[in-house]
């Protein structure tokens, strides 16, 4: 049964967003007018069809088509207005903060210039903050089906624009993909000054998970799911108080899991384990960060309690500086009692 007082709670909560791709929120009919305004074929014929063509088995399937989206990307402008129509989404779910991934590999592999593809994202996130007072953070990831010398490649070409991007992740293909690929990459990350995170544990085994921490040396945990498998790493996931970035509808749409009332949001609150609610891939999972909340709060039964501490959760699992965190924490306060 929908709960009413617990949905207007979830709309008028101010939230942080973790978990982002931004090119994940390219929406079908932004699609269709890029490709019209840069002239790329791409092989749908409407809006409808390119709906009906995100049904996907695995993470794989998804990739495959996100990719492709990808190619209507072309210029500055383009990651502004993808950008901007996330932010205003965004917006419209009272989300006050997002810390956004981008994938550069996705789109230098396909010629375009670094800069190009950073100058449209930030200026977007710049109007953000002063349009809507959304603040943010940009994260840079790394496909990881690609090689370490491409992610190496990849860091190189970020060194002028460091002072502009404030962490680095992890992304694509898991399984095959381990984070310990990466250990070198990341701890040269973390010596520029670099926050780090990672994808683990959505395909991925909780070995991944351990290495993702002990190799990578990562804040937080994007997903995390498959963490679940093994007792002595929730123990230590909870003593270290780190956050999980959880995608209710991402997992439903993966076939992670079976049914959206096998989200792990339930145990992990159960657990004392800090989890958060995200979009990851918005325009393709079907669902914004509310859709996000409400999907799960009726699924899982969340007491209004539940659902505070989940937005408490993105506030305090960001990278904001602790006085940001708790003016935050008061707005959510002042909404919680007004
Ligand atoms: N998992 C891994 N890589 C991704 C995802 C995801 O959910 N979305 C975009 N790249
Ligand atoms: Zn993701």
């Amino acid at each position: 049964m929908p709960n009413p007082s617990r949905a207007a709670l979830i709309d008028r909560l101010p939230k942080a967003e973790l978990h982002l791709h931004i090119e994940g929120s390219l929406e079908p009919e932004l699609l269709f007018a890029l490709a019209e305004r840069n002239g790329v074929a791409i092989p749908f014929a409407s809006v409808e069809e390119v709906r009906a063509a995100y049904s996907f088995f695995n993470l794989q399937d998804f990739l495959d088509i996100y990719y492709q989206g990808m190619s209507v990307l072309l210029h500055e402008q383009d990651f502004y207005d993808l950008t901007w129509a996330y932010l205003l989404r965004a917006d419209a779910d009272n989300v006050r903060h997002v810390e956004i991934f981008f994938d550069p590999q996705g789109h230098t592999e396909r010629g375009l210039a670094f800069e190009t593809v950073l100058s449209g994202i930030e200026r977007a996130l710049k109007d953000g903050e002063v349009q809507l007072g959304i603040s943010y953070r940009l994260i840079m990831c790394f496909l990881r089906h690609l090689s370490e010398e491409e992610a190496f490649a990849t860091l190189d070409q970020a060194m002028p624009y460091l002072d502009r991007i404030h962490g680095v992740g992890l992304d694509s293909s898991e399984v095959g993909h381990p984070p310990a690929k990466f250990s070198r990459v990341f701890a040269r990350a973390r010596d520029l000054g670099l926050h780090v995170t990672a994808h683990a544990g959505e395909e991925g085994p909780p070995e991944y998970v351990h290495q993702a921490l002990d190799l990578l040396e990562v804040e937080r945990i994007d997903h995390g799911n498959r963490a679940l498998e093994d007792a002595a790493l929730v123990s230590r996931i909870a003593d270290e108080g780190l956050t999980l970035t959880v995608c209710p509808l991402s997992n439903l749409r993966l076939c992670v899991i079976k049914d959206i009332a096998d989200s792990p949001v339930r145990r992990m609150l159960d657990l004392g384990l800090k989890a958060t609610i995200n979009s990851d891939d918005p325009a393709y999972f079907g669902g914004y960060i509310n859709a996000n909340f409400h999907a799960v709060a009726e699924a899982l039964d969340l007491t209004e309690a539940e659902i505070v501490k989940l937005a408490e959760n993105s506030f305090t699992g960001s990278f904001l500086p602790l006085t940001d965190q708790a003016r935050h924490l008061n707005e959510i306060a002042e909404a919680v009692h007004g």
